[in-house]
């Protein structure tokens, strides 16, 4: 059992800078729980805190509700893997594996069988004479892994432990840190700043800016209700379009058309009447099929084909809507719409184009805090 709680959680430095603001959360037993964010949101000082590399200067970390206050990192029984890895140069994999457990004072004999099992775990018994200078990065990463794991810790801390690899071995190594843990069934907390990374991994994930935690839910809650523009922006590849829209009464006007609204969906939507900034997802844009769905016409500005599918850069033509401030800096670095299509759809540069999307695929946010209105349409 090891149930993390995190209470207002608080890090300021001695030079000002606070790298983490209030953090609140509980990590249950056995969970995977990412904390995913752009660099410099505060994800390794918030990890460091949880393993008692720092102390925080607010707030309180639990472990199956006792305080870790002053509890040295040695005794927290965490076990953290570092980005880099930090073996020893002048040891075997082995020799490696064995020294938390010498530090520990295990006798020899239960050393041997633990270093023997966690080697059989990973798939690495055939490096276990090897020097890590000697090994490949998969290999290094696994035999790091192996260091935390001989170890049996309550926790697991991993800080971007496969940003070293190359973007294929990434992938494979992802699942069998998936795969490992669930056999092992030990709570981790695992920090990326991937959202890849941080959506296939994640039993939950907390999205992290500028030191505070935006939002906490599973991957699926993030996806299809992020709590405002930042999250809505970070999840998803590619990410969620932007554009400007205005509620009236009874309809939403966006740049490419005006969608009708029956009181009852308006009431849902909540919201003033005035500019809305409103989100749609590339793969929510759809070539005309059904008739429920919104039509407009468009222009294709570039077409990236990947084969398994075709991201289209939209042109909608001159918009008479005013860009609202917290859409203004958001579009700056990409300022056309995209599409996802099935790449059958034949698409060039040039051509015009009819696309659709449904109504309730809306996702609309207050035009100045860019926090979500209350429902979708
Ligand atoms: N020891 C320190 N003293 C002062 N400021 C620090 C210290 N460590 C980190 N910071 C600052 O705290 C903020 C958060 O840093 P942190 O390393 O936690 O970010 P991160 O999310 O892990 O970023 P990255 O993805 O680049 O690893 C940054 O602004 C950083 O400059
Ligand atoms: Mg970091």
């Amino acid at each position: 059992m090891a149930e993390i709680t995190l209470e207002r959680v608080s890090k300021q430095f001695a030079d000002g800078a606070t790298a983490v603001r209030e953090a609140t959360f509980t990590v249950h037993d056995g969970e995977r729980f990412i904390l995913v964010g752009p660099s410099g949101c505060g994800k390794s000082t918030l990890l460091n805190l949880i393993v008692g590399l720092e102390e925080p200067t607010g707030g309180e970390i639990r472990l199956d509700g006792r305080s870790l206050r002053g509890v040295d990192p040695k005794d927290r029984d965490m076990a953290m893997v570092f980005q880099s890895y930090a073996l020893y140069p002048h040891l075997s994999v082995g020799e490696n594996l064995a020294f938390p457990l010498k530090l520990a004072g295990l006798p020899a004999p239960e050393i041997a069988a633990r270093v023997a099992e966690t080697a059989r775990l990973l798939v690495i018994t055939d490096l276990l004479g090897r020097k890590p200078a000697n090994l490949s990065g998969g290999q290094r990463q696994r035999v790091a892994m192996g260091r935390a794991i001989v170890r049996r810790p309550k926790v697991f801390l991993l800080d971007e432990p496969l940003s070293n690899l190359d973007a294929q071995l990434r992938t494979l190594m992802r699942a069998e840190l998936i795969r490992l843990q669930q056999r092992l069934g030990t709570t981790t907390l695992y920090v990326t700043h991937d959202q890849t990374e941080a959506m296939t991994l994640g039993d939950r994930v907390a999205i992290m800016r500028g030191g505070a935690i935006e939002q906490i839910g599973t991957p699926r809650e993030l996806y299809h209700r992020p709590a405002n523009l930042f999250v809505a922006g970070f999840i998803g590849a590619p990410a969620m379009n932007f554009l400007p829209g205005r509620l009236t009464a009874d309809r939403l006007v966006l740049p490419m058309a005006e969608l009708p609204l029956d009181s009852a969906q308006r009431a849902r939507i909540g919201g003033a009447n005035g500019p809305v900034i409103v989100g749609l997802r590339p793969e929510q844009l759809e070539l005309p099929s059904s008739d429920r769905a919104a039509v407009f016409d468009c222009t294709v500005d570039l077409v990236e084909w990947l084969g398994a599918e075709v991201f289209v850069h939209l042109d909608l033509g001159p918009s008479t809507l005013a860009l609202p401030p917290a859409l203004a800096q958001l579009t700056a670095d990409r300022p056309r719409p995209i599409a996802r299509l099935d790449p059958a759809a034949a698409v060039t540069a040039g051509q015009r184009l009819s696309l659709t999307f449904e109504l309730s695929a809306l996702h609309l946010f207050h035009p100045d805090t860019g926090a979500r209105l209350p429902e979708r349409a």
